[in-house]
């Protein structure tokens, strides 16, 4: 079984992974960060996103090899210090979740699009949202979420 060495969330893990096995796979079962979920397993729903080298990508169909050597960083990694990510409190005080499955997707999503667009519009929002799936309907309130995290954050 080969050793890949990945960093995630600013730290440096070695793990043994199947040839095939995907970086989803790797995060929840090996290395025990079970923040991005297991929804569609094809790239359809959104739920399993992290971030590769600051751009979201879906783990559910991301070779675990094809991440060794980029900066992985999942929803466990986004706090700093004890301090939620702007993102984070925002759907928090928007209260953007009912059952949370979708969330962090969503969220990493959001961080990823703010990072490249500040101020996005709405529509710009929903169209960077709109791979993620949350079927509790609480699109409204994540949409929300996005414009008070961006309302916050410095340009
Ligand atoms: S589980 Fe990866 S996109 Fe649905
Ligand atoms: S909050 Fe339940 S799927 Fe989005």
């Amino acid at each position: 079984m080969p050793l890949l060495d990945l960093s995630v969330n600013g730290q440096s893990r070695k793990v043994e992974a199947d040839d095939n096995e995907t970086l989803l796979s790797v995060l929840r079962n090996r290395l025990d960060l079970t923040g991005a979920k297991y929804g569609c397993g094809e790239a359809q729903c959104g739920a399993c996103a992290v971030l590769m080298d600051g751009e979201l990508a879906l783990s559910c169909v991301t070779p675990a090899a094809g991440a060794a050597g980029r900066k992985i960083v999942t929803i466990e990694g986004l706090a700093k210090r004890g301090n939620l990510h702007p993102v984070q409190q925002a759907f928090l005080d928007s209260a953007a979740f009912q059952c949370g499955y979708c969330t962090p997707g969503m969220i990493l999503a959001a961080v990823a699009l703010l990072h490249s667009k500040p101020k996005p519009s709405e529509a710009e929002t929903k169209d960077a949202l709109d791979g993620h799936i949350c079927r509790c309907g609480a699109y409204p309130r994540i949409v929300e979420a996005v414009r008070m995290a961006s309302a916050r954050m410095p340009r």
